[in-house]
């Protein structure tokens, strides 16, 4: 049988995920000392790609891997065209709106938003019904409002560690994010056992984790 490929988020979700694909009985060795390798055949039964968060549902939705791993701000934040079929209680953070500490929430100037989730953000200032000027930038995030290109941020904070080291303070916070797998749909009525008896294990080895 050709083995699943599955498409894992590279940096800290692959660092989280790794333990719960070992507790789940899959040969990780190559992941654990990957050097700058991107593909892993460890164990017969998957190939594990590394790629970046969006890059894992472009992947997906072109069939050319059936499992993704992934975190649920991408998803929000690109739409979610797949089946969401396993929540993993790792990469548990949240969404908040921050800034420094001379911010003024009710300023009349209308603000200006930094962030690498415009859509996310944009929903979330619909929902209060505010119009905000959002500036897309591509990570270092908590950076604008101390440099001056925003009023404010909507970022991910999961220790809070970043936003304490830069003086940031948290506004409001927004929808929590955590780490789920997808499957591509076709995929899933191809290969329905061998997906579901992965996703079986990997639900039980989750709980035990937790
Ligand atoms: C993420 C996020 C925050 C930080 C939150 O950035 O954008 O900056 O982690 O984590 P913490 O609350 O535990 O400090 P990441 O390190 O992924 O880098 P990037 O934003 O520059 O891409
Ligand atoms: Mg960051």
């Amino acid at each position: 049988m050709k083995p699943i490929k599955i498409a894992l988020t590279k940096g800290r979700t692959e660092q989280q995920v790794i333990p719960l694909l070992e507790a789940s009985g899959i040969d990780c060795s190559g992941l654990r000392s990957k050097g700058r390798r991107l593909i892993f055949d460890d164990d017969p039964r998957y190939e594990i790609i590394l790629v970046k968060g969006p890059d894992v549902l472009t992947y997906l939705n072109s069939g050319s891997v059936q499992i993704g791993i992934v975190g649920s701000d991408v998803l929000d934040e690109q739409g979610n065209r797949q089946y969401a079929m396993l929540n993993l209680s790792v990469g548990k953070c949240r969404f908040v709106l921050a800034s420094t500490e001379d911010f003024d929430p009710q300023q009349q100037r209308r603000k200006i938003i930094a962030t690498k989730y415009p859509n996310i953000t944009k929903r979330y200032f619909q929902s209060i019904g505010e119009d905000v000027e959002i500036i897309k930038i591509e990570g270092s995030v908590e950076l604008a409002p101390l440099i001056g290109l925003a009023d404010a941020i909507v970022d991910i904070v999961e220790t809070g560690n970043t936003l304490k080291e830069n003086n940031l303070h948290v506004y409001a916070k927004l929808q929590p994010v955590n780490t789920k797998l997808v499957v591509n749909r076709l995929a899933l009525r191809q290969s329905q056992v061998p997906i579901k008896s992965l996703i079986t294990s990997l639900q039980t080895a989750d709980r035990q984790i937790k």
